[in-house]
């Protein structure tokens, strides 16, 4: 049978038998429980049908074993309950969004999703599932009460993209299955210190991972896309990652004092770190890191930074600290050896106080790449420490010296 889009839906539900099992529907909108009790015969749900508003109490969607169409129930604060237990399978798209007295959706059956959303639901505890969701495709969770997602989630070994955010009640996601991420994984600011595990995930597209409690993802080796790490709880993480494809950015982690991506050689785009108050250390972080394709930002009051390996920065660089035990030494080198670039290069620490400093300053303006004079005058000055390297000033000097003879010339 097939039903035009008439609105209200409801009178219009002049139902052609058809020997067929599937219902179609053209951007259907339903509002009333007399006409949702019509989708009684309807095992097969095709084409766009809406459900919404206060005059759903207890929705009996008992019949349907397939959802092939795109199904959207929402905006209601009278539904409780939602009645799904002998649908088997999400071939379309299932959405389910702003029911705040919904408290349980039965998917007993449920074995396969392609497209699975439930947003600000919450009042929504209870999902009943019997052997679990087993092949999934996207599944968003957010804003919901539950506290377990391991019958959604805990089998599946591969996701195009899996968000699960702000759902209160969760402390631990346990994805000790899953394998591959091809879009997206977002796991954000869902119970106090929950607790992540992905210790099967060898890639993921983008990966971003907000509050957070802990991470173990001891078999990650790609990100794709981009790695977020922000607002976490953790003061140290660890991760083995070798190759992030887009960017990385690791922001607003108020304990974190020290990480280690110790085996990352590749970021294809920009690094940006800052607004981690406790962070000092980052003498191993990046221990292996070779290149970058995208620009360096990192600010913070850390002490140490070294990227030893570094051949590569091929957008603009800044590296700013407050702390005054900060040498800018390694990254003027690498900016000198034309490593970096970037038409901007930045290295800026505290003054250490120190009688030579004019003449430090002089030769950090000529290593600046951008050409103008850095204002900045808390620019770092390499001489001040007695073990600076004297070659590298007298270098410094010299580049001063032929810079203004050059630009007597012209
Ligand atoms: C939700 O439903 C209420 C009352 O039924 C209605 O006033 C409101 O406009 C609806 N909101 C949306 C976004 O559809
Ligand atoms: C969710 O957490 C709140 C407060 O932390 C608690 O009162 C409530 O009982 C929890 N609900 C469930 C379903 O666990
Ligand atoms: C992500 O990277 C992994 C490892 O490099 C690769 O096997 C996979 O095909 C990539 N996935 C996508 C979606 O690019
Ligand atoms: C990854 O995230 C970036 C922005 O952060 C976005 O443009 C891109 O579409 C995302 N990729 C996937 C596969 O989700
Ligand atoms: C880690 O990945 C490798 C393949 O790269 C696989 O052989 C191994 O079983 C994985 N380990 C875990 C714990 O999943
Ligand atoms: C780097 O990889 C090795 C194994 O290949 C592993 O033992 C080590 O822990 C990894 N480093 C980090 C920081 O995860
Ligand atoms: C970073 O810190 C500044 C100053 O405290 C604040 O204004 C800003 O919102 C923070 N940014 C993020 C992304 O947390
Ligand atoms: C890096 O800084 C931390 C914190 O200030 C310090 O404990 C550590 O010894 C430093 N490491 C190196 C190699 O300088
Ligand atoms: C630098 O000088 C200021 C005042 O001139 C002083 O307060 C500070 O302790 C000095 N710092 C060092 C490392 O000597």
């Amino acid at each position: 049978m097939y039903w035009k889009s008439l609105y209200p839906l409801a009178l219009a539900l002049a139902v052609k038998a058809e020997s067929s099992a599937s219902c179609s529907f053209d951007d259907a909108t339903m509002t009333a429980a007399a006409s949702i009790s019509q989708l009684a015969s309807c095992p097969t749900l095709e084409g766009t049908l809406e459900i919404s508003g206060d005059g759903i109490g207890s929705l009996d969607l008992s019949s349907v074993e397939e959802i092939k169409g795109d199904v959207h129930i929402f905006n209601s604060s009278s539904a409780t309950d939602i009645n799904l237990n002998q649908l088997g399978k999400i071939s379309g798209s299932l959405s389910i969004d702003a029911l705040t007295q919904l408290h349980v959706i039965d998917f007993t059956k449920l074995s396969q999703i392609e497209d699975l959303s439930l947003i600000s639901l919450p009042s929504l505890s209870t999902i009943n599932l019997n052997t679990g969701i087993s092949k999934l495709g996207n599944l968003k969770v957010s804003d919901t009460a539950l506290s377990d997602l391991s019958g959604l989630i805990g089998q599946i070994t591969s996701v195009n993209q899996l968000d699960v955010d702000n759902n209160k009640n969760i402390t631990q996601l346990q994805l000790n299955n899953l394998q591959e991420v091809t879009e997206g994984l977002i796991l954000s600011f869902n119970g106090d210190d929950c607790e992540i595990s992905l210790n099967s995930l060898q890639y993921a597209s983008n990966l971003t991972l907000q509050d957070t409690g802990s991470i173990s993802a001891s078999n990650l080796s790609s990100v794709n896309g981009s790695l977020i790490i922000a607002y976490n709880k953790y003061d140290s993480f660890e991760l083995p990652v070798e190759e992030v494809g887009g960017a990385l950015q690791i922001f607003a982690n108020d304990d974190l004092t020290d990480f280690s991506l110790g085996n990352l050689t590749k970021v294809g785009g920009e690094v940006r770190i800052f607004n981690n108050s406790e962070l000092e250390d980052m003498s191993e972080s990046f221990a292996s890191l070779k290149s970058i394709k995208g620009a360096v930002n990192i600010e913070g009051s850390f002490s140490n930074l070294t990227m030893p390996d570094l051949e590569e920065v091929d957008g603009d660089f800044t590296v700013k600290t407050d702390n005054e035990d900060f040498d800018c030494k390694e990254f003027k080198k690498l900016q000198s050896s034309k490593k970096i670039e970037g038409h901007n290069f930045k290295c800026i620490a505290p003054e250490k106080n120190a009688s030579v400093s004019g003449s430090a300053s002089l030769a950090t303006e000529t290593f600046d790449a951008s050409g103008s004079a850095d204002d900045d005058e808390d620019e770092e000055s390499s001489s001040t420490k007695s073990d600076s390297g004297a070659g590298y000033l007298g270098s410094g000097i010299v580049a001063v010296f032929l810079t203004t003879l050059f630009s007597v010339l012209i």
